[in-house]
Order: structure tokens, then sequence, then C-alpha cells
């Protein structure tokens, strides 16, 4: 079957991050031309370079106005994924001018110089709904995130809108919950908790009560590509719409080695909100439905890490 992306140009920044990597290489498998663009400062370890990938990787960073304005005026894309970011909420609190300036200066950089003719995605998050007042979070649910990651992916919807009303741009926002899977590295609560079973033969959680909205990282590709090649021009939240506390994906991990592994409580107090979990009927009215599960995700995600912690360094 023809691709909505076949011969389309398409340009993707943060292209050598977790989502980013998924979303070029599934791109250019649907005969996209893709221009990835990244400038490698929290790029995924194995792809410091943009060698043998089958698609252009350019070394930009989205701070400086004429790097960006180059870049997009020599691919002229037909669409552009804006994933560029200071992703990681404790980076963004350590150091929120550095958060500051690649999220809302660089994103402002990007919508600024994309061709007015484009389709722009632009990757916000639910950590802008802050804590939820109910559940599931709905897009009209208020956004009241005030941590420095939250505001910044605030401050970059309130942009994209502005671009939009005020220049006539085609663009659609949408809010990713949590996704997971294959690539992806760093603090974030899957990856940790499978690294200590494997590294640690034990797993030590914060509060086992905290609700996510874990997704893998398949179906938010698959999501990316409805909304982009749908008519949407508001908010669409990216999610599975289903709760599972961290305490149910700890035993969900810990029944993958055999009853070998504890799971240990800390009682420790959770960063960010108790529980996020999306109404996702908007996605879903995009003809989405989830492909990959919950527990074939885990498994997937738990062979990768084992073969990355055994490859040699
Ligand atoms: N992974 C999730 O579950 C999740 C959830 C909600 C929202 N998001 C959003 O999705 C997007 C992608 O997230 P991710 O998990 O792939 O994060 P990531 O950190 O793996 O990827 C972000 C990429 O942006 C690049 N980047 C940072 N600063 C840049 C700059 N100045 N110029 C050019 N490139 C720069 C980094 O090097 C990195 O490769 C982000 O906007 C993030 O906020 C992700």
């Amino acid at each position: 079957m023809e691709s909505n992306f076949s011969s389309k140009t398409v340009l993707v920044t943060g292209a050598a991050g977790f989502v980013g990597t998924h979303l070029c290489s599934r791109l250019s498998g649907e005969g996209a031309k893709v221009v990835g663009a990244d400038n490698f400062s929290f790029a995924r370890p194995d792809r410091a370079s943009g060698d043998n990938l089958g698609y252009e990787l350019a070394t930009i960073d989205i701070r400086k106005p004429d790097e960006t304005k180059a870049l997009l005026e020599r691919t002229t894309p037909d669409f552009v994924f804006h994933l560029a970011a200071v992703a990681n909420p404790r980076t963004c609190k350590q150091d929120f001018p550095m958060a500051f300036d690649v999220n809302v200066l660089g994103t402002q950089n990007v919508l600024r110089f994309s061709p007015a003719a484009s389709r722009f995605v632009f990757m916000s998050s639910a950590a802008v709904y802050g804590a939820a007042e109910y559940l599931p979070i709905d897009e009209q649910h208020p956004r009241r995130g005030s941590d420095p990651y939250s505001v910044t992916k605030i401050i970059g919807e309130d942009l994209a809108t502005s671009y939009q009303r005020n220049y006539a741009r085609d663009i659609v926002t949408v809010r990713n919950f949590n996704s997971y899977g294959v690539g992806q590295t760093g603090d974030y609560i899957v990856p940790q908790l499978i690294r200590q079973a494997l590294t640690e033969k034990k797993i030590e959680i914060w509060d086992p009560r905290t609700v996510r909205d874990l997704m893998y990282i398949d179906n938010t590709i698959d999501a990316l590509l409805a909304v982009a090649t749908s008519g949407q021009k508001t908010v669409v939240n990216i999610g599975a719409g289903r709760g599972i506390t961290v305490g149910e994906l700890a035993e969900a991990i810990a029944g993958r080695f055999g009853g070998q592994i504890p799971v240990v409580d800390l009682k420790k107090a959770v960063i960010g909100s108790p529980a996020l979990v999306s109404n996702n009927e908007r996605l879903r009215s995009l003809s989405w439905s989830e492909r990959v599960g919950f527990e074939d995700g885990i498994e997937r995600t738990i062979d990768w890490t084992r073969r990355q912690l055994a490859a040699p360094a």
C-alpha cells in the first residue's frame, strides 16, 4: 500500500534521540526523504554519528537561528516533526536557562523558519497537565504544570498556537504520555527498573502507587504518523489510555526473571504527578489502535537491554 509519506520530504528535529531514531527509521522505511537534525547533546548512545542510517542526519543546534534557517531552506520539508528538546524533567530543573533556550527559543526558531506550507507536528508532553484534576485526562484538562520542563512545553504549545492563528500555519500539537522501549536509556522509569533487575538482581521503587500511562514506542510512532496525516489542528493526547502502577510495572519486570528478583519499596515521594492516564479517544478517532501490548513491549525492552549490557563497550 502506498504510504502517505512516500516521496515526501520530512524533517525531524531531535532525530538522534529515543523517539526521533524510531520515527526516522519508520519514515525512511515508508519511502520518505528523511532529514534528521540534532546537536547530539542528549542523543542515543548508539547514534553518535549519522553514518550508515539510510537517511541524512544533520548536525545543527536549534538554538542557533542561522543553522536552523539554513537547514530548513535547503530541505523545504512537506512535514516537520519537532521533537528536539531537553526532555528530562530533572535536567530541566537543574538547568532551567538551558531548557528555556532549547525548548522555547529553539522551538521558536524551528517554527519561524519552517516553510509556510509544511505540516508541523509539535511534540509536547502530558507533563503540561500537572497534577490531574480527573482521570483519564482529556485534551480539555487545564494545563497546571509548573516545573521547568512543563513550563517550557506550555510556552512551546502557545508559540505553536500563535503561529497557527497569526500566520495561518498548519500545526498540530501532540501531548505524549510515557513512551518506553528499545533504545531508551537514562533515568526514565522503565529502563531504570529493567537495568536494576539485570545488574543488581533487585528492583527498588519509590512509591508503588504512582500511576503512569506506559506505551511501547512503536505505538507512539504509529500515533505520530496518524496525527501528522490527519487534518487535526488542535491538540491530541498520545497514550495507551491505561494506567499502570509502578508496583505493577516492577512485578511485571520481576516476573520475567522467574521470581528471582525482589521488589523493594523505598517509600519515597515521587517527582511529578502521582497519576497520569490519557483519555485517547481523539487519537482513536484517527484510526489509531495499540499494536504492541504492554507485556510484549516489556519483553522486547528487556531483551534489548540484556543485549546492550552484554555488548563489548
Ligand atoms: N519519551 C517520552 O516518553 C516522552 C514523553 C513526553 C514528551 N516527550 C517529548 O518527545 C520528544 C522526544 O523525546 P525523547 O524521549 O526522544 O528525548 P531524547 O532526549 O531522547 O531526544 C531529544 C533529542 O533532542 C536533541 N536536542 C537537544 N537539544 C538540542 C538542540 N539545541 N538542537 C538540536 N537537537 C537538540 C537531543 O540531542 C536528543 O537527541 C521531546 O520533545 C520530549 O519532550 C517524550
